[in-house]
């Protein structure tokens, strides 16, 4: 039985946390699905639920600065300075671990990822629990991940202990992840904090997350397919009106993204936003909607790679299995 919670019933969920149990919690990124990070057992249940691929290591979130020194065996100077500026917040570190860290968490590798969530339920969970909460998004796996508690419900009712309702998430992607572990700072995965926030503060950051083809991963989660809606995702980068035209002539229902008016057809269904962090926070909750509309191909809007752009380039891009329309 999976047990809903309300924001103020948290000492309910910490305690199922400190139990060795399953908690999804919201954050500012997307919905968390949580287990004490301590606890192998517990960890383990994680990938089950989720159907996660056990390489493939967790995030550990923390409230308090003092647990990093558990974690890590030490915080290099560059580290200091992104807490002291986003922390809390959508960034997630990357750092060398202590063996305190369950090798489960870490997917055997030596380097553990740690964030301090900015979101209020989050944070306050993380203090009541008072251990590190390992927790990937709550999504099943390979699904896009959940912006609201609605679809934690949806991917997650019965396979877990409890799942705390906090609203829909305020950035709506999942966290940036940057390695602090190699001699230049490398950015694994675009998200809230921005490219141009990170190089501001460091200097030079290698980008790191397009994976080609025949590179290994740095970031093991980088290389799943990720994100992928029932319906079919064209990227399409020009010429929008006359691809809907030719797609209403194929398919039944067509579903548009979009932030500038691209089209005039009310023959197919809409979600505009109204600028880049909207169509960011919705990206993720418009491919499951149009899931439950029964759309059958999902034409979306190309972004550049400016600010929070980037990662929804990223995100959108795997969602659309790289499939890009341009008319030269
Ligand atoms: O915003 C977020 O980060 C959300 C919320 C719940 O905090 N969490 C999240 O976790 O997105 P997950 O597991 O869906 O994504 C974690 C990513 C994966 O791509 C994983 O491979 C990478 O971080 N990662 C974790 N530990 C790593 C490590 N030690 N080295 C390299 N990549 C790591
Ligand atoms: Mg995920």
């Amino acid at each position: 039985m999976t047990k809903l919670l309300l924001p103020s019933q948290l000492d309910i969920a910490a305690e199922i946390l400190k139990n060795g149990g399953l908690v999804a919690f919201p954050t500012e990124t997307v919905y968390g699905l949580g287990a004490n990070a301590l606890n192998e057992a517990a960890v383990h249940n994680i990938f089950k639920a989720k159907g996660r691929p056990s390489d493939n290591p967790l995030i550990v979130h923390i409230a308090d600065y003092a647990m990093l020194d558990m974690l890590v065996t030490n915080v290099p100077q560059n580290a200091k300075l992104l807490m002291d500026k986003f922390w809390p917040g959508p960034l997630t570190i990357i750092m060398n671990k202590t063996k305190n860290v369950p090798d489960v968490v870490s997917g055997g590798l030596n380097t553990v990822a740690v964030r301090m969530p900015e979101n209020k339920i989050a944070f306050e969970l993380l203090q009541k629990c008072n251990v590190p909460v390992a927790a990937p998004s709550a999504n099943t796996s390979g699904k896009p991940s959940p912006t609201a508690a609605q679809y934690v419900i949806d991917d997650m009712m019965g396979r877990i202990d409890a799942i705390i309702d906090g609203g829909s998430c305020k950035v709506g992607l999942e966290s940036t992840v940057i390695d602090l572990t190699s001699d230049v700072p490398a950015l694994l995965r675009p998200g809230g904090i921005t490219y141009e926030q990170l190089t501001e503060v460091l200097g030079e950051v290698e980008q790191k997350f397009q994976c080609n083809t025949n590179e290994q991963p740095r970031s093991p989660g980088m290389k799943y397919k990720h994100y992928a809606p029932k319906a079919k995702v064209t990227v399409v980068r020009n010429d929008f009106e006359s691809v809907i035209n030719e797609c209403l002539e194929n398919y039944a229902k067509v579903g548009v993204m979009c932030y500038n008016d691209v089209t005039k057809n009310t023959s197919c269904i809409i979600k505009k936003s109204g600028n880049a962090e909207q169509y960011a926070a919705q990206l993720f909750s418009t491919l499951r909607e149009f899931d439950k509309l029964g759309i059958d191909i999902i034409l979306a809007e190309d972004v550049d790679d400016a600010g929070i752009n980037l990662a929804t380039k990223n995100r959108l891009y795997r969602a659309a299995a790289y499939n890009i329309y341009e008319k030269s």
